[in-house]
Protein backbone atom coordinates (compact mmCIF):
# COMPACT_ATOMS: atom_id res chain seq x y z
CA UNK A 1 0.00 0.00 0.00
CA UNK A 2 1.42 2.91 -0.96
CA UNK A 3 1.74 6.10 1.97
CA UNK A 4 -0.60 9.22 1.34
CA UNK A 5 2.89 10.83 1.47
CA UNK A 6 3.92 9.42 -1.50
CA UNK A 7 0.69 9.69 -2.99
CA UNK A 8 1.18 13.25 -2.66
CA UNK A 9 4.95 13.20 -3.60
CA UNK A 10 4.15 11.76 -6.60
CA UNK A 11 1.03 13.86 -8.09
CA UNK A 12 3.24 16.77 -7.32
CA UNK A 13 6.33 14.96 -9.84
CA UNK A 14 3.47 14.84 -12.25
CA UNK A 15 2.49 18.75 -11.73
CA UNK A 16 6.74 20.06 -11.94
CA UNK A 17 7.28 21.07 -15.42
CA UNK A 18 10.85 21.46 -15.31
CA UNK A 19 11.65 18.73 -12.95
CA UNK A 20 14.09 20.30 -10.23
CA UNK A 21 17.24 18.89 -9.41
CA UNK A 22 15.61 17.44 -5.91
CA UNK A 23 12.30 14.88 -6.32
CA UNK A 24 9.57 17.41 -4.27
CA UNK A 25 8.71 16.46 -0.74
CA UNK A 26 6.02 16.08 1.17
CA UNK A 27 5.46 15.75 5.00
CA UNK A 28 3.23 15.08 7.61
CA UNK A 29 1.85 18.80 9.22
CA UNK A 30 3.22 19.23 12.66
CA UNK A 31 -0.06 21.59 12.69
CA UNK A 32 -3.51 20.94 11.72
CA UNK A 33 -3.96 24.25 11.51
CA UNK A 34 -1.74 23.95 8.07
CA UNK A 35 -3.65 21.15 6.93
CA UNK A 36 -2.70 17.66 6.81
CA UNK A 37 0.39 16.98 4.63
CA UNK A 38 2.85 20.26 3.40
CA UNK A 39 5.25 21.01 0.89
CA UNK A 40 8.27 23.23 0.65
CA UNK A 41 8.70 22.30 -2.70
CA UNK A 42 7.93 25.54 -4.71
CA UNK A 43 10.05 27.46 -1.91
CA UNK A 44 12.90 24.74 -3.62
CA UNK A 45 11.94 25.62 -7.48
CA UNK A 46 11.89 29.50 -6.60
CA UNK A 47 15.35 30.06 -4.97
CA UNK A 48 16.72 27.78 -8.07
CA UNK A 49 15.02 30.24 -10.82
CA UNK A 50 15.32 33.44 -8.25
CA UNK A 51 11.12 33.80 -8.26
CA UNK A 52 8.43 34.31 -6.31
CA UNK A 53 8.25 31.46 -4.39
CA UNK A 54 4.09 31.85 -3.94
CA UNK A 55 3.94 32.89 -7.70
CA UNK A 56 5.83 29.07 -8.45
CA UNK A 57 3.75 27.64 -5.73
CA UNK A 58 0.74 28.99 -7.68
CA UNK A 59 1.96 27.82 -10.74
CA UNK A 60 2.26 23.86 -9.42
CA UNK A 61 -1.28 24.07 -8.58
CA UNK A 62 -2.22 25.16 -11.35
CA UNK A 63 -1.27 22.16 -12.87
CA UNK A 64 -1.75 19.60 -9.95
CA UNK A 65 -4.38 17.35 -9.92
CA UNK A 66 -5.08 16.14 -6.08
CA UNK A 67 -8.93 15.77 -6.64
CA UNK A 68 -10.61 12.77 -4.84
CA UNK A 69 -7.49 13.17 -2.06
CA UNK A 70 -7.47 16.65 -1.01
CA UNK A 71 -9.67 19.57 -0.57
CA UNK A 72 -8.12 22.39 -3.45
CA UNK A 73 -4.45 22.71 -2.18
CA UNK A 74 -3.61 25.83 -0.22
CA UNK A 75 -0.49 28.52 -0.49
CA UNK A 76 0.80 29.27 3.03
CA UNK A 77 3.16 31.87 4.24
CA UNK A 78 6.67 32.33 2.40
CA UNK A 79 5.34 29.55 0.15
CA UNK A 80 4.50 26.32 1.50
CA UNK A 81 1.89 23.90 -0.34
CA UNK A 82 -0.82 22.50 2.33
CA UNK A 83 -2.94 19.29 1.61
CA UNK A 84 -6.14 18.47 3.31
CA UNK A 85 -7.25 15.65 2.81
CA UNK A 86 -11.19 14.90 2.57
CA UNK A 87 -13.49 13.07 5.05
CA UNK A 88 -13.79 10.51 1.87
CA UNK A 89 -10.33 9.66 1.13
CA UNK A 90 -9.89 8.89 4.59
CA UNK A 91 -12.80 6.78 4.75
CA UNK A 92 -11.38 4.69 1.56
CA UNK A 93 -7.83 4.86 3.34
CA UNK A 94 -8.89 3.41 6.32
CA UNK A 95 -11.32 1.03 4.71
CA UNK A 96 -7.90 0.08 2.92
CA UNK A 97 -6.11 -0.29 6.19
CA UNK A 98 -8.25 -2.56 7.91
CA UNK A 99 -8.02 -5.24 5.28
CA UNK A 100 -3.93 -4.44 4.74
CA UNK A 101 -2.15 -7.50 7.07
CA UNK A 102 1.12 -4.99 6.74
CA UNK A 103 -1.27 -1.98 8.53
CA UNK A 104 -0.18 0.30 5.53
CA UNK A 105 3.61 -0.08 5.65
CA UNK A 106 4.81 0.15 1.98
CA UNK A 107 7.24 -3.12 0.94
CA UNK A 108 10.60 -1.53 0.53
CA UNK A 109 12.07 -0.58 -3.28
CA UNK A 110 15.27 -2.89 -2.72
CA UNK A 111 14.80 -5.16 0.21
CA UNK A 112 18.06 -5.06 2.07
CA UNK A 113 20.13 -7.86 3.61
CA UNK A 114 21.07 -6.51 6.94
CA UNK A 115 23.38 -7.66 9.87
CA UNK A 116 22.73 -6.65 13.36
CA UNK A 117 25.28 -7.38 15.85
CA UNK A 118 23.98 -6.63 18.88
CA UNK A 119 24.05 -7.73 22.70
CA UNK A 120 27.20 -9.33 22.50
CA UNK A 121 28.11 -9.61 26.16
CA UNK A 122 31.20 -10.95 27.40
CA UNK A 123 31.96 -14.60 28.74
CA UNK A 124 32.33 -14.87 32.47
CA UNK A 125 30.41 -11.85 33.30
CA UNK A 126 27.24 -11.47 34.66
CA UNK A 127 25.14 -9.67 31.64
CA UNK A 128 25.14 -5.76 33.69
CA UNK A 129 22.02 -3.04 32.58
CA UNK A 130 24.41 -1.60 30.13
CA UNK A 131 24.14 -4.99 27.93
CA UNK A 132 20.23 -3.90 28.48
CA UNK A 133 20.40 -1.01 25.93
CA UNK A 134 22.31 -2.96 23.40
CA UNK A 135 20.19 -6.18 23.45
CA UNK A 136 16.92 -3.76 23.18
CA UNK A 137 17.41 -1.60 20.48
CA UNK A 138 19.30 -4.28 18.54
CA UNK A 139 16.55 -6.57 18.59
CA UNK A 140 13.42 -3.53 17.93
CA UNK A 141 15.89 -2.51 14.88
CA UNK A 142 15.87 -6.34 13.75
CA UNK A 143 12.10 -6.44 14.08
CA UNK A 144 11.32 -3.28 12.64
CA UNK A 145 13.76 -4.08 9.70
CA UNK A 146 12.47 -7.64 9.18
CA UNK A 147 8.52 -6.05 9.01
CA UNK A 148 9.57 -3.86 6.26
CA UNK A 149 10.35 -6.37 4.52
CA UNK A 150 14.37 -6.70 4.81
CA UNK A 151 16.48 -9.90 5.40
CA UNK A 152 17.80 -9.23 8.93
CA UNK A 153 20.33 -11.42 10.22
CA UNK A 154 21.06 -11.36 13.81
CA UNK A 155 24.10 -11.92 15.13
CA UNK A 156 25.30 -12.00 18.80
CA UNK A 157 29.04 -11.53 18.75
CA UNK A 158 29.72 -12.70 22.06
CA UNK A 159 32.90 -11.64 23.60
CA UNK A 160 34.38 -15.05 24.61
CA UNK A 161 38.44 -14.58 23.95
CA UNK A 162 40.64 -12.22 25.67
CA UNK A 163 43.14 -11.52 28.62
CA UNK A 164 40.52 -11.96 31.10
CA UNK A 165 40.81 -15.42 30.53
CA UNK A 166 44.13 -15.99 32.33
CA UNK A 167 42.53 -14.54 35.55
CA UNK A 168 39.67 -16.51 35.73
CA UNK A 169 41.79 -19.89 34.80
CA UNK A 170 44.08 -19.27 37.67
CA UNK A 171 41.45 -18.73 39.80
CA UNK A 172 39.22 -21.29 39.13
CA UNK A 173 42.47 -23.91 39.64
CA UNK A 174 42.95 -21.99 43.14
CA UNK A 175 39.63 -20.23 44.41
CA UNK A 176 36.51 -21.87 43.17
CA UNK A 177 33.65 -22.62 45.39
CA UNK A 178 32.15 -25.75 43.39
CA UNK A 179 28.74 -25.24 45.42
CA UNK A 180 28.75 -21.83 44.87
CA UNK A 181 29.33 -22.09 41.33
CA UNK A 182 26.54 -24.82 40.99
CA UNK A 183 23.89 -22.42 42.44
CA UNK A 184 24.90 -18.68 40.38
CA UNK A 185 27.88 -19.65 38.04
CA UNK A 186 28.02 -16.12 37.05
CA UNK A 187 28.20 -14.90 39.80
CA UNK A 188 30.86 -17.02 41.17
CA UNK A 189 32.82 -16.49 38.18
CA UNK A 190 32.79 -12.65 38.53
CA UNK A 191 34.27 -13.50 42.35
CA UNK A 192 36.96 -15.56 41.31
CA UNK A 193 38.03 -13.21 38.29
CA UNK A 194 37.48 -10.10 41.13
CA UNK A 195 39.41 -11.75 43.53
CA UNK A 196 42.38 -12.45 41.34
CA UNK A 197 42.49 -9.60 39.49
CA UNK A 198 42.87 -7.42 42.90
CA UNK A 199 45.81 -9.63 43.68
CA UNK A 200 47.64 -9.16 40.42
CA UNK A 201 47.42 -5.31 41.39
CA UNK A 202 49.37 -5.93 44.33
CA UNK A 203 51.35 -8.84 43.95
CA UNK A 204 53.72 -9.46 40.52
CA UNK A 205 53.26 -13.44 41.34
CA UNK A 206 49.93 -13.70 40.66
CA UNK A 207 50.45 -11.73 37.99
CA UNK A 208 52.64 -13.79 36.44
CA UNK A 209 50.89 -16.90 37.11
CA UNK A 210 47.50 -15.71 35.15
CA UNK A 211 49.34 -14.64 32.64
CA UNK A 212 51.35 -18.21 32.11
CA UNK A 213 47.72 -19.61 32.59
CA UNK A 214 46.81 -17.11 29.53
CA UNK A 215 49.91 -18.00 27.42
CA UNK A 216 48.72 -21.85 27.77
CA UNK A 217 44.82 -21.20 27.07
CA UNK A 218 46.70 -19.66 24.06
CA UNK A 219 49.03 -22.22 23.25
CA UNK A 220 45.63 -24.59 23.06
CA UNK A 221 46.77 -26.24 26.41
CA UNK A 222 43.90 -28.90 26.10
CA UNK A 223 43.05 -28.98 30.16
CA UNK A 224 43.20 -24.76 29.87
CA UNK A 225 40.65 -25.26 26.85
CA UNK A 226 38.15 -27.48 28.20
CA UNK A 227 37.96 -25.16 31.99
CA UNK A 228 37.42 -21.99 29.12
CA UNK A 229 34.71 -23.92 27.15
CA UNK A 230 33.11 -24.82 30.51
CA UNK A 231 32.98 -20.87 31.16
CA UNK A 232 31.35 -20.43 27.70
CA UNK A 233 28.96 -22.77 28.11
CA UNK A 234 28.10 -22.12 31.61
CA UNK A 235 27.69 -18.56 30.90
CA UNK A 236 25.66 -18.96 27.67
CA UNK A 237 23.24 -20.72 29.64
CA UNK A 238 22.43 -17.72 32.00
CA UNK A 239 22.50 -15.28 28.62
CA UNK A 240 19.89 -17.51 26.88
CA UNK A 241 17.69 -17.43 30.10
CA UNK A 242 17.71 -13.77 29.83
CA UNK A 243 17.34 -13.82 26.00
CA UNK A 244 14.18 -16.61 26.75
CA UNK A 245 12.44 -13.49 29.11
CA UNK A 246 13.14 -11.16 27.11
CA UNK A 247 11.68 -12.35 23.99
CA UNK A 248 15.37 -12.05 22.16
CA UNK A 249 16.24 -14.44 19.77
CA UNK A 250 19.96 -14.96 17.75
CA UNK A 251 20.43 -16.34 13.73
CA UNK A 252 24.14 -16.78 14.98
CA UNK A 253 25.99 -16.25 18.07
CA UNK A 254 29.72 -16.22 16.69
CA UNK A 255 32.07 -15.08 19.24
CA UNK A 256 35.24 -13.66 18.86
CA UNK A 257 37.05 -16.50 19.75
CA UNK A 258 35.72 -17.99 16.19
CA UNK A 259 37.82 -15.49 14.58
CA UNK A 260 41.12 -16.42 16.64
CA UNK A 261 42.03 -17.85 13.37
CA UNK A 262 42.02 -15.70 10.88
CA UNK A 263 43.24 -12.41 12.67
CA UNK A 264 47.32 -13.48 11.75
CA UNK A 265 46.55 -13.18 7.95
CA UNK A 266 44.68 -10.05 8.41
CA UNK A 267 47.87 -8.57 10.65
CA UNK A 268 49.74 -9.47 7.83
CA UNK A 269 48.00 -8.39 5.24
CA UNK A 270 47.71 -4.96 6.43
CA UNK A 271 51.30 -4.96 7.52
CA UNK A 272 52.66 -6.44 3.44
CA UNK A 273 50.20 -3.42 1.89
CA UNK A 274 51.54 -0.55 4.05
CA UNK A 275 48.42 -0.02 6.01
CA UNK A 276 49.83 -0.73 9.34
CA UNK A 277 53.38 -0.20 10.86
CA UNK A 278 55.73 -0.90 12.88
CA UNK A 279 55.59 1.31 16.10
CA UNK A 280 57.15 0.92 19.25
CA UNK A 281 56.46 -2.79 18.35
CA UNK A 282 53.42 -2.41 18.02
CA UNK A 283 51.73 -2.68 14.59
CA UNK A 284 49.75 0.46 14.15
CA UNK A 285 47.52 2.36 11.80
CA UNK A 286 48.07 5.61 11.32
CA UNK A 287 46.10 8.50 9.28
CA UNK A 288 46.81 8.74 5.73
CA UNK A 289 46.28 12.59 5.47
CA UNK A 290 43.26 11.84 3.34
CA UNK A 291 40.83 13.12 5.84
CA UNK A 292 40.22 16.93 6.99
CA UNK A 293 41.78 16.57 10.15
CA UNK A 294 38.76 16.88 12.24
CA UNK A 295 36.72 13.89 10.64
CA UNK A 296 40.27 11.95 10.82
CA UNK A 297 40.13 8.94 13.47
CA UNK A 298 43.83 8.97 13.47
CA UNK A 299 44.52 12.50 14.77
CA UNK A 300 43.87 13.88 18.42
CA UNK A 301 43.77 17.34 19.17
CA UNK A 302 45.81 18.39 22.60
CA UNK A 303 46.76 22.19 22.97
CA UNK A 304 50.16 21.54 21.31
CA UNK A 305 47.90 21.02 18.03
CA UNK A 306 46.68 17.76 15.97
CA UNK A 307 49.15 14.45 16.78
CA UNK A 308 49.06 10.49 15.91
CA UNK A 309 46.05 8.13 17.73
CA UNK A 310 46.77 5.30 15.56
CA UNK A 311 45.12 2.02 15.58
CA UNK A 312 46.44 -0.46 17.06
CA UNK A 313 45.90 -4.17 15.37
CA UNK A 314 48.57 -6.55 17.37
CA UNK A 315 50.29 -5.12 20.64
CA UNK A 316 53.68 -5.46 21.16
CA UNK A 317 53.86 -8.82 23.11
CA UNK A 318 52.07 -10.00 19.81
CA UNK A 319 48.50 -10.14 20.93
CA UNK A 320 46.05 -9.25 18.61
CA UNK A 321 42.81 -7.03 19.98
CA UNK A 322 39.43 -5.99 20.07
CA UNK A 323 39.83 -3.79 16.16
CA UNK A 324 42.18 -6.98 14.85
CA UNK A 325 38.76 -8.84 16.03
CA UNK A 326 36.21 -7.05 14.16
CA UNK A 327 38.05 -6.60 11.02
CA UNK A 328 38.64 -10.33 11.09
CA UNK A 329 34.66 -10.50 11.83
CA UNK A 330 33.38 -7.87 8.67
CA UNK A 331 35.82 -10.12 6.32
CA UNK A 332 33.66 -13.47 7.29
CA UNK A 333 30.29 -11.46 7.30
CA UNK A 334 30.99 -9.77 3.85
CA UNK A 335 32.10 -13.16 2.56
CA UNK A 336 29.28 -15.28 3.85
CA UNK A 337 26.73 -12.78 3.37
CA UNK A 338 27.12 -10.10 1.52
CA UNK A 339 25.11 -7.73 3.41
CA UNK A 340 24.07 -4.18 2.23
CA UNK A 341 24.27 -3.00 5.79
CA UNK A 342 25.64 -3.84 8.95
CA UNK A 343 24.78 -2.25 12.36
CA UNK A 344 26.51 -2.23 15.57
CA UNK A 345 24.59 -1.68 18.68
CA UNK A 346 26.85 -0.50 21.68
CA UNK A 347 27.71 2.34 24.28
CA UNK A 348 28.63 6.01 22.96
CA UNK A 349 32.23 5.00 24.70
CA UNK A 350 32.86 2.78 21.54
CA UNK A 351 32.46 5.37 19.07
CA UNK A 352 36.32 5.81 18.18
CA UNK A 353 36.71 2.14 17.92
CA UNK A 354 34.77 2.53 15.46
CA UNK A 355 35.64 5.23 13.33
CA UNK A 356 39.00 4.20 13.44
CA UNK A 357 37.70 0.30 12.49
CA UNK A 358 35.75 1.47 9.62
CA UNK A 359 38.33 3.63 8.49
CA UNK A 360 40.75 0.67 8.88
CA UNK A 361 38.41 -1.53 6.48
CA UNK A 362 37.81 1.16 3.84
CA UNK A 363 41.94 1.03 3.16
CA UNK A 364 41.83 -2.72 3.71
CA UNK A 365 39.40 -3.52 1.15
CA UNK A 366 37.88 -0.29 -0.55
CA UNK A 367 35.93 -2.93 -2.84
CA UNK A 368 34.08 -4.26 -0.43
CA UNK A 369 33.66 -1.17 1.87
CA UNK A 370 31.61 0.48 -1.58
CA UNK A 371 28.96 -2.55 -1.15
CA UNK A 372 28.13 -2.26 2.26
CA UNK A 373 26.99 0.51 5.02
CA UNK A 374 28.69 0.31 8.31
CA UNK A 375 26.30 1.98 10.96
CA UNK A 376 27.77 2.21 14.70
CA UNK A 377 24.44 2.35 16.24
CA UNK A 378 25.67 4.04 19.89
CA UNK A 379 23.39 4.71 22.95
CA UNK A 380 23.58 7.10 25.84
CA UNK A 381 24.01 5.34 29.68
CA UNK A 382 21.52 4.65 32.29
CA UNK A 383 21.68 6.83 35.23
CA UNK A 384 20.54 5.85 38.60
CA UNK A 385 17.87 8.62 40.08
CA UNK A 386 20.73 10.86 41.69
CA UNK A 387 22.59 11.04 38.10
CA UNK A 388 25.52 8.98 38.66
CA UNK A 389 25.62 5.76 36.92
CA UNK A 390 22.86 3.30 37.18
CA UNK A 391 24.15 1.33 40.28
CA UNK A 392 23.26 -1.00 43.45
CA UNK A 393 22.81 1.34 46.91
CA UNK A 394 26.40 -0.83 47.86
CA UNK A 395 28.19 1.26 44.37
CA UNK A 396 27.75 -2.64 42.50
CA UNK A 397 26.45 -2.28 38.82
CA UNK A 398 22.93 -4.10 38.58
CA UNK A 399 22.49 -7.44 36.81
CA UNK A 400 20.32 -7.57 34.38
CA UNK A 401 18.41 -10.78 36.06
CA UNK A 402 18.22 -9.14 39.31
CA UNK A 403 16.34 -5.70 37.24
CA UNK A 404 13.78 -8.08 34.99
CA UNK A 405 12.71 -9.83 38.60
CA UNK A 406 12.37 -5.96 40.38
CA UNK A 407 10.18 -5.22 37.17
CA UNK A 408 7.97 -8.39 37.32
CA UNK A 409 7.41 -7.55 41.36
CA UNK A 410 6.82 -3.67 41.01
CA UNK A 411 3.97 -4.42 38.64
CA UNK A 412 2.89 -7.37 39.90
CA UNK A 413 2.23 -5.40 43.33
CA UNK A 414 0.18 -2.73 40.87
CA UNK A 415 -1.46 -5.26 39.16
CA UNK A 416 -2.78 -7.19 42.46
CA UNK A 417 -4.07 -3.76 43.87
CA UNK A 418 -5.60 -2.81 40.41
CA UNK A 419 -7.30 -6.24 39.77
CA UNK A 420 -7.83 -8.26 42.82
CA UNK A 421 -10.55 -10.80 41.55
CA UNK A 422 -7.81 -12.03 38.75
CA UNK A 423 -6.47 -15.25 39.33
CA UNK A 424 -2.73 -14.82 40.59
CA UNK A 425 -1.75 -16.54 37.63
CA UNK A 426 -3.52 -14.20 35.63
CA UNK A 427 -1.63 -11.08 38.04
CA UNK A 428 1.70 -12.56 37.51
CA UNK A 429 1.23 -12.96 33.54
CA UNK A 430 0.61 -9.62 33.80
CA UNK A 431 3.18 -8.40 35.81
CA UNK A 432 5.32 -9.83 33.75
CA UNK A 433 4.10 -8.37 30.33
CA UNK A 434 3.59 -4.92 31.96
CA UNK A 435 7.66 -5.47 34.06
CA UNK A 436 9.28 -6.32 31.30
CA UNK A 437 7.39 -4.03 28.41
CA UNK A 438 7.90 -0.97 31.06
CA UNK A 439 11.89 -1.59 31.27
CA UNK A 440 12.14 -1.77 27.38
CA UNK A 441 9.79 1.01 26.95
CA UNK A 442 11.68 3.38 29.02
CA UNK A 443 14.72 2.48 27.38
CA UNK A 444 13.50 2.89 23.65
CA UNK A 445 11.65 6.19 24.12
CA UNK A 446 14.01 8.51 24.61
CA UNK A 447 16.54 9.45 21.82
CA UNK A 448 18.98 6.97 21.57
CA UNK A 449 21.96 8.91 22.40
CA UNK A 450 21.03 10.38 25.49
CA UNK A 451 21.77 9.24 29.15
CA UNK A 452 18.28 8.58 31.03
CA UNK A 453 17.46 8.29 34.26
CA UNK A 454 16.09 4.86 35.28
CA UNK A 455 13.38 5.38 37.78
CA UNK A 456 10.77 2.58 38.53
CA UNK A 457 7.74 4.70 39.34
CA UNK A 458 8.03 6.76 36.28
CA UNK A 459 8.07 3.57 34.07
CA UNK A 460 5.10 1.98 35.75
CA UNK A 461 2.78 4.95 35.73
CA UNK A 462 -0.39 4.56 34.04
CA UNK A 463 0.10 8.12 32.95
CA UNK A 464 2.19 10.27 30.91
CA UNK A 465 4.06 7.99 27.89
CA UNK A 466 4.95 4.84 29.15
CA UNK A 467 4.69 1.09 28.67
CA UNK A 468 1.71 1.19 31.13
CA UNK A 469 -0.06 3.91 29.48
CA UNK A 470 0.10 2.06 26.04
CA UNK A 471 -1.20 -1.21 27.20
CA UNK A 472 -3.79 0.01 29.03
CA UNK A 473 -5.32 1.87 25.71
CA UNK A 474 -4.64 -1.49 23.60
CA UNK A 475 -6.53 -3.07 26.94
CA UNK A 476 -8.95 -0.60 26.92
CA UNK A 477 -10.22 -0.55 22.88
CA UNK A 478 -10.17 -4.32 23.13
CA UNK A 479 -12.70 -4.26 25.93
CA UNK A 480 -15.12 -2.35 23.59
CA UNK A 481 -14.80 -5.95 21.49
CA UNK A 482 -15.62 -7.89 24.64
CA UNK A 483 -18.64 -5.78 25.71
CA UNK A 484 -19.85 -5.48 22.57
CA UNK A 485 -19.62 -9.14 21.50
CA UNK A 486 -19.22 -8.14 17.98
CA UNK A 487 -15.63 -8.31 15.68
CA UNK A 488 -15.67 -6.15 13.06
CA UNK A 489 -16.37 -7.37 9.70
CA UNK A 490 -19.93 -8.62 10.91
CA UNK A 491 -21.13 -5.63 9.00
CA UNK A 492 -19.47 -5.50 6.12
CA UNK A 493 -21.56 -3.85 3.59
CA UNK A 494 -21.74 -1.00 5.75
CA UNK A 495 -19.38 1.47 4.33
CA UNK A 496 -17.24 3.26 6.23
CA UNK A 497 -18.34 7.22 7.26
CA UNK A 498 -16.64 10.12 8.75
CA UNK A 499 -18.04 13.19 9.76
CA UNK A 500 -16.69 14.09 13.55
CA UNK A 501 -13.31 15.71 13.66
CA UNK A 502 -11.69 13.14 16.20
CA UNK A 503 -12.63 10.13 14.31
CA UNK A 504 -10.74 11.97 11.04
CA UNK A 505 -7.92 12.84 13.29
CA UNK A 506 -7.81 9.40 14.47
CA UNK A 507 -7.67 8.36 10.67
CA UNK A 508 -4.97 10.22 10.05
CA UNK A 509 -2.96 9.18 12.33
CA UNK A 510 -3.42 5.42 11.68
CA UNK A 511 -2.36 6.69 8.59
CA UNK A 512 0.79 7.40 9.43
CA UNK A 513 2.00 3.91 10.80
CA UNK A 514 3.39 3.62 7.20
CA UNK A 515 5.19 6.73 7.32
CA UNK A 516 6.86 6.56 10.20
CA UNK A 517 7.79 2.99 10.37
CA UNK A 518 10.67 3.08 7.41
CA UNK A 519 11.52 6.76 9.38
CA UNK A 520 13.14 4.46 11.78
CA UNK A 521 15.75 2.68 9.92
CA UNK A 522 16.90 5.96 8.41
CA UNK A 523 19.03 6.88 11.73
CA UNK A 524 17.63 4.11 12.96
CA UNK A 525 15.87 5.91 16.28
CA UNK A 526 12.78 3.55 17.38
CA UNK A 527 12.12 6.10 19.55
CA UNK A 528 10.22 7.62 16.56
CA UNK A 529 7.82 4.61 16.84
CA UNK A 530 7.61 5.23 20.66
CA UNK A 531 6.60 8.55 19.84
CA UNK A 532 4.36 7.73 17.21
CA UNK A 533 2.12 5.07 19.31
CA UNK A 534 1.79 7.69 22.21
CA UNK A 535 0.40 10.41 20.03
CA UNK A 536 -2.06 7.53 18.68
CA UNK A 537 -2.89 6.14 21.66
CA UNK A 538 -3.68 9.93 22.99
CA UNK A 539 -5.52 10.55 19.68
CA UNK A 540 -7.67 6.97 20.22
CA UNK A 541 -8.51 8.09 23.97
CA UNK A 542 -9.87 11.51 22.27
CA UNK A 543 -11.58 9.52 20.03
CA UNK A 544 -13.47 7.62 22.45
CA UNK A 545 -14.18 10.11 25.00
CA UNK A 546 -15.83 12.14 21.73
CA UNK A 547 -17.68 9.65 19.88
CA UNK A 548 -19.25 6.99 21.32
CA UNK A 549 -19.01 3.13 19.74
CA UNK A 550 -21.36 0.85 20.98
CA UNK A 551 -24.11 2.99 21.61
CA UNK A 552 -24.22 4.88 18.36
CA UNK A 553 -26.65 3.72 15.28
CA UNK A 554 -25.87 0.89 13.63
CA UNK A 555 -23.97 2.44 10.79
CA UNK A 556 -21.76 4.95 12.27
CA UNK A 557 -21.35 2.27 14.96
CA UNK A 558 -19.29 -0.04 12.17
CA UNK A 559 -17.48 2.91 11.28
CA UNK A 560 -16.38 3.22 14.52
CA UNK A 561 -15.64 -0.03 15.23
CA UNK A 562 -13.35 -0.38 12.32
CA UNK A 563 -10.99 2.39 14.16
CA UNK A 564 -10.93 0.67 17.21
CA UNK A 565 -9.71 -2.22 15.20
CA UNK A 566 -7.02 -0.73 13.08
CA UNK A 567 -5.98 1.40 16.02
CA UNK A 568 -5.86 -1.95 18.30
CA UNK A 569 -3.71 -3.83 15.53
CA UNK A 570 -1.42 -0.98 15.11
CA UNK A 571 -0.92 -0.33 18.75
CA UNK A 572 -0.10 -4.38 19.13
CA UNK A 573 2.23 -4.42 16.08
CA UNK A 574 4.00 -1.48 17.12
CA UNK A 575 4.75 -2.69 20.58
CA UNK A 576 5.65 -5.56 19.26
CA UNK A 577 8.13 -4.17 16.66
CA UNK A 578 9.58 -2.84 20.29
CA UNK A 579 9.74 -6.31 21.59
CA UNK A 580 6.59 -5.82 24.04
CA UNK A 581 3.84 -8.11 24.38
CA UNK A 582 0.49 -7.20 25.25
CA UNK A 583 -1.91 -8.30 27.70
CA UNK A 584 -5.74 -9.05 26.93
CA UNK A 585 -6.84 -7.64 30.59
CA UNK A 586 -4.98 -5.43 32.95
N1 LIG B 1 31.59 -7.45 23.75
C1 LIG B 1 31.61 -6.02 23.56
C2 LIG B 1 31.27 -5.31 24.88
O1 LIG B 1 30.65 -5.89 25.75
C3 LIG B 1 30.65 -5.55 22.50
C4 LIG B 1 30.91 -6.08 21.12
C5 LIG B 1 30.22 -5.28 20.06
N2 LIG B 1 30.41 -5.80 18.72
C6 LIG B 1 31.52 -5.69 18.00
N3 LIG B 1 31.56 -6.26 16.80
N4 LIG B 1 32.55 -5.00 18.40
O2 LIG B 1 31.59 -4.15 25.01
Amino acid sequence: METIQSLLESKLRAALDPMPGVAPQVSAANDSRFGDYQSNVAMILAKQQRANPRQVAQQILDRLDVSGICQPPEIAGAGFINFRLTPAFLAARLEALHSDERLGVPAPAVPLRIVIDFSSPNVAKPMHVGHIRSTILGDALARIASFIGHEVIRDNHIGDWGTQFGMLLLGWKTELQPEALAADPLSEMERIYKLISARCKADPDTLESARGELVRLQGGDPENLSLWQEMIRLSQGQFDSIYGRLGVRFDVALGESFYNPHLKPVVDELRSRGIAVESEGAACVFSDGKLPQEEDPFLIKDQDGWRPNPALVQKSDGAFNYTTTDLATLRYRMETWAPHLIIYVTDGRQQLHFRQFFAVFQRWMPEAAQSVQLAHVWFGSILGEDGKPFKTRSGETIRLRDLLDEAEERALKIIATKNPDLSEAEQREIARIVGLGAVKYADLQPNRQSDYVFSWDKMLSLQGNTAPYLLYSYVRIRSIFRKGATEVGSETDAAIQLTEPAELALTRKLCLFGEVLPQVLQDFRPNLLAAYLYDLAASFHSFFEACPVLKAEPAVRHSRLVLCDVAARILQRGLDLLGIEVPERM
